[in-house]
């Protein structure tokens, strides 16, 4: 996969060469480039910003750098990605769906956002989408980068050392895992539950199950809904 990121603060995306993203990297799965968005300015002071239309405090990101920033970097494969606070949900789905195209061109937002014609104009062209961490607003979207391309990533093929550990994680069946836990039995007067160590499978599946169900409805019930409406995997 290949990945492209335009930011005015390329250094915030630095973590990208660490762990398994830098591993990935390595092999060839993914490829990233960070671009600095001044590249595309052509007067004396590089600005990226101006005053917003109607008024308002703050200030909004100006289409033409953003513009030929697209034309330069943007393909016949491309998927845009807008991280926004005014974005649809990221969730695991997305994480899913987006992990599946071939290019992934990132445009990181910053002050009160970037002029919304550069967002039509540009789907017009190629993909667009526009998507949101939560209910709560970032400085830009370079964190939510960074988190959207380790969501991503974990899902490529080779990525994870153990494909297994995909099926069973919190939201692949659209619930929230079961607790897990590892040795010694005991830990500060607390036992590991009994089931885990009685080596029955069936039981221990019946189990986790159990009790995934039963966080799912303390912590979110908001999913457990979604099940049953049949929207899997959210
Ligand atoms: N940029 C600013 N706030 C954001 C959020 N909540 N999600 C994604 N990008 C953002």
């Amino acid at each position: 996969m290949r990945v492209d990121v335009v930011t005015i603060f390329p250094d915030y995306l630095a973590p990208l060469e660490l762990s398994l993203i830098g591993k990935a990297r390595a092999a060839g799965t993914l490829q990233v480039e960070v671009h600095d968005l001044r590249r595309w300015t052509h007067d004396v002071h590089r600005t990226v910003d101006d005053t917003p239309y109607g008024g308002g405090p703050g200030m909004v990101m100006r289409p033409e750098p953003w513009g030929q920033a697209l034309d330069e970097l943007a393909g016949p494969e491309t998927h845009l990605v807008v991280p926004s606070p005014a974005g649809t949900p990221f969730t695991q789905a997305t994480a899913r769906a987006l992990a599946g195209d071939p290019h992934l061109l990132f445009a990181c937002g910053r002050y009160e956002g970037i002029d919304q014609r550069v967002i039509d104009h540009a789907a017009t062209r190629m993909r667009v989408s526009e998507i949101s961490l939560g209910d709560y607003v970032l400085f830009g979207g370079e964190v939510a980068v960074l988190v959207v391309l380790e969501a991503v990533t974990r899902l490529l093929p080779g990525v994870l050392g153990n494909a297994d550990s995909l099926l069973e994680e919190s939201h692949a069946d659209g619930v929230l895992e079961a607790p897990m836990y590892t040795k010694p039995p005991t830990w500060r007067g607390l036992d590991v539950p009994e089931i885990l160590r009685s080596g029955d499978h069936g039981k221990i599946a019946r189990w986790r199950r159990e009790q995934a169900l039963l966080r799912t409805a303390e912590r979110r019930p908001d999913l457990l809904a979604a099940l049953e409406d049949g929207d899997q995997g959210t």
